[in-house]
């Protein structure tokens, strides 16, 4: 098979559109930010990253600015560029819970592994319709988070946005807290809302 120039600097062109288009916003959070990620990018989300591998990550991976989970991050900042927006979402396990010192933790090492001067917007992990609820997070565990990051908004010293809350509706929940497909693209469509 042969190429005319014209073709061949067409593929060119678009090889380097595709090279060049970074993401530019980071997150953190845990299976269910990895959710959102996912059903972002299955409906053609373009700004935030992919899911990376944030399964397990509750607040407490995030607390230590140079966990595990901050070196995965990392990682997604070298193939990125550093992001100039983050959310963090705040995800937890009943038996650890969540305090506000956590939070604000997580605030700062955000911080610290951005660009400078970067956009930080904090969420909590999805809310349920009733009579559902995550059983990972604990009964009213998914409220909890909800209220740290109202509160961590609302502290002039923290300088975060809270967009709104994440929702899972009924039939979106696949096994009593993760979003199932549907699940996933209606978060999806919600960070793209939130996020653009
Ligand atoms: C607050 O965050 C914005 C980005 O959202 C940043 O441009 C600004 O410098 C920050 N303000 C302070 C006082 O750190």
């Amino acid at each position: 098979m042969r190429f005319s120039p014209i073709q061949f600097l067409a593929a060119t062109l678009t090889f380097e559109t595709a090279a060049l288009a970074q993401r530019t916003m980071g997150f953190i959070g845990c299976s269910m930010a990895e959710n959102v990620a996912q059903g972002y990018v299955a409906i053609g989300g373009q700004k935030m990253w992919g899911p990376y591998g944030t399964g397990g990550a509750v607040v407490q991976s995030w607390t230590n600015t140079n966990s595990a989970s901050w070196q995965a991050f990392d990682r997604q900042a070298q193939q990125n560029g550093k992001p100039t927006e983050v959310w963090v979402q705040i995800c937890i396990f009943a038996q650890n819970g969540v305090n506000y010192n956590e939070v604000k933790q997580l605030i700062a090492n955000a911080r610290q592994h951005a660009a400078p001067d970067a956009k930080i917007y904090i969420t909590g992990q999805p809310l349920y319709d009733p009579g559902q609820s995550c059983f990972l997070a604990g009964a009213n565990g998914p409220e909890l988070t909800e209220s740290m990051a109202q509160q961590a908004a609302a502290d002039a010293t923290q300088n975060v946005t809270y967009p709104g809350p994440f929702r899972l509706r009924n039939g979106e929940v696949q096994d009593g807290c993760h979003a199932n497909s549907a699940g996933q693209q209606s978060l999806g469509r919600q960070a793209q809302g939130y996020f653009g």
